[in-house]
């Protein structure tokens, strides 16, 4: 082809090009509020967020970034572990070595699998995270009182992926089926003997009268496939309503808030539909309540790039830390599961070590009828909430998103003392607790003791 073709050509290649572009990305890229708008609407991700925000959504103070940091923490046990799924099978079949499959197959991670190790730690110390993470969640929600009117709901809903969490922990518990494994499950299972109808379950999840190997496929199965299917709706469903609830909560007056300064939102030109700056043009048209949003209006920012940004880095750094701490502590493997030896002590997972202290002291009471009462009052406490004030006439208003708020000195208060001995009988179990149960000092090493 001639030079003179070519040159004929530059600008029907160029023009294609950007036809081709514009296929994929559809917005301009300049600094209106339009564009803004249309990088938030038109990605899937990116829309599951609203346009604009208040300006408080971006203080780490408001969230402490805990619920996105579950979530973070939620998408990378997603990616170990489908990366892990490759690898594992779920069979206490015993090989020719004589260890069980399951077992070997955690072996083998650190021989013979690239960077299996890695992805190993990262899974759990993830997975514990995450538990950790979601309690940090649940406190914040409850201090700030964010879970009152419209958010009612979500607080039942956030309820059910802690429920999901916990048992998608406990159920990847058991699959390394070494001996830490099956005793921690062992001792789980048997709390839930207690119960009533405990016993149905239990016979449910273990598909046998002990923990062996239907139990590791039923828990296997549970673990990859069901409850993370599970969780992905319920975590869907909590996020559709935090924005059906008009984002988080806040209250009436934020005056007092220190927000980041106007200067450094950047300036928008308007040139776009959005001229009153603020996304809740719907709701004006449809017949109802306007959004009590004028005065507030100063305080609203467009989520692209501010809180995009942010987003991102609070992602690189639990990336960043997890790392870290899986290149620093290998995942704990002892030796092959031996239902014929018990650990001494045998302990549960931590989470459920609180409940494991309780039920040292009272099996019924401390393991089913207290821990049972108290959940059961977590669950509904928005609505204990909306009774109570039912009952003497309380008009309370808006008083969520703050802190300890005056207002709310009696349900902190229960609230606080609850979660600190909860807290307390993790640690104790935990911690202060040798062989036979019996009390130690974890400073001072007991002889044959963990
Ligand atoms: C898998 C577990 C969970 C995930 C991934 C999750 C995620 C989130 C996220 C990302 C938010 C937005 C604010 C923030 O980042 O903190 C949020 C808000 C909220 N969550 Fe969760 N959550 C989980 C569990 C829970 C639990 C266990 C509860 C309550 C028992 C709960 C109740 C709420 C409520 C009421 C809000 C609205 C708070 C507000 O408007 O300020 N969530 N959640």
């Amino acid at each position: 082809m001639g030079m003179a073709k070519m040159q004929q050509l530059k600008p029907v290649l160029h023009e294609f090009g950007r036809k081709v572009y514009s296929t994929v990305i559809r917005h301009g890229a300049d600094n209106t509020g339009l564009t803004k708008s249309k990088i938030m609407f038109g990605n899937l991700f990116l829309h599951i967020q609203p346009v604009k925000v208040h300006k408080r959504t971006l203080n780490f103070k408001t969230t402490l970034c805990a619920g996105l940091i579950t979530f973070y923490l939620f998408l990378i046990l997603v990616g170990t572990g489908v990366l892990l799924m490759f690898h594992y099978v779920p069979s206490t079949h015993v090989g020719p070595d004589g260890l069980p499959e399951a077992y070997q197959r955690m072996l083998n991670l650190r021989s013979n699998v690239f960077w299996g190790v890695f992805t190993r730690n990262m899974h759990r110390w993830a997975a514990h995270a995450m538990v950790a993470m979601m309690i940090l969640h649940v406190f914040r929600v409850f201090v700030t009182g964010s879970y009152r009117r419209p958010r009612e709901f979500n607080w039942v809903i956030g309820m059910i992926c802690g429920i999901l969490t916990v048992v998608l922990s406990y159920t990847g518990y058991l699959l390394p089926w070494d001996q830490l494994a099956y005793w921690g499950v062992k001792v789980g299972t048997e709390i839930a003997k207690i119960a009533p109808g405990g016993e149905i379950i239990r016979g449910i999840l273990l598909g046998d009268n002990e923990v062996g190997g239907e139990a590791l496929i039923r828990f296997y199965v549970l673990h990859v496939a069901l409850l993370p299917t599970l969780l992905t709706v319920f975590i869907a469903i909590h996020f559709f309503r935090i924005r059906k609830d008009g984002g988080l909560a806040k209250p009436d007056d934020t005056s007092g808030d220190k927000l980041i300064p106007q200067s450094e939102c950047g300036e928008v030109r308007n040139t776009s539909v959005f001229k009153s700056a603020r996304s809740y043009q719907l709701v004006e048209i449809v017949k109802g309540t306007e959004p009590k949003v004028n005065e507030e209006v100063n305080q609203m920012v467009f989520s692209w790039p501010k809180l995009m940004v942010r987003e991102l880095i609070v992602f690189v750094l639990v990336l960043a830390v997890l790392s870290v701490i899986s290149l620093a502590y290998n995942a704990p493997l002892e030796g092959p599961a031996d239902p014929a030896h018990p650990t001494n002590p045998s302990k549960a997972p931590w989470y459920f070590l609180g409940l494991q202290e309780l039920v040292s002291y009272h099996a019924l009471f401390g393991g089913v009828i207290l821990p049972g009462l108290l959940a059961g009052l977590l669950l509904v406490a928005p609505y204990i909430e909306i009774f109570v004030e039912t009952l003497f006439g309380l008009k309370r208003g808006n008083i969520s998103g703050v802190y300890f708020g005056k207002e709310r000195l009696l349900e902190n208060s229960l609230f606080m003392t609850i979660f600190i001995a909860g807290i307390l009988f993790i640690i104790i179990g935990s911690l202060f607790r040798g062989a036979n149960w019996e009390f130690v000092y974890p400073w001072i090493p007991t002889p044959g003791g963990h």
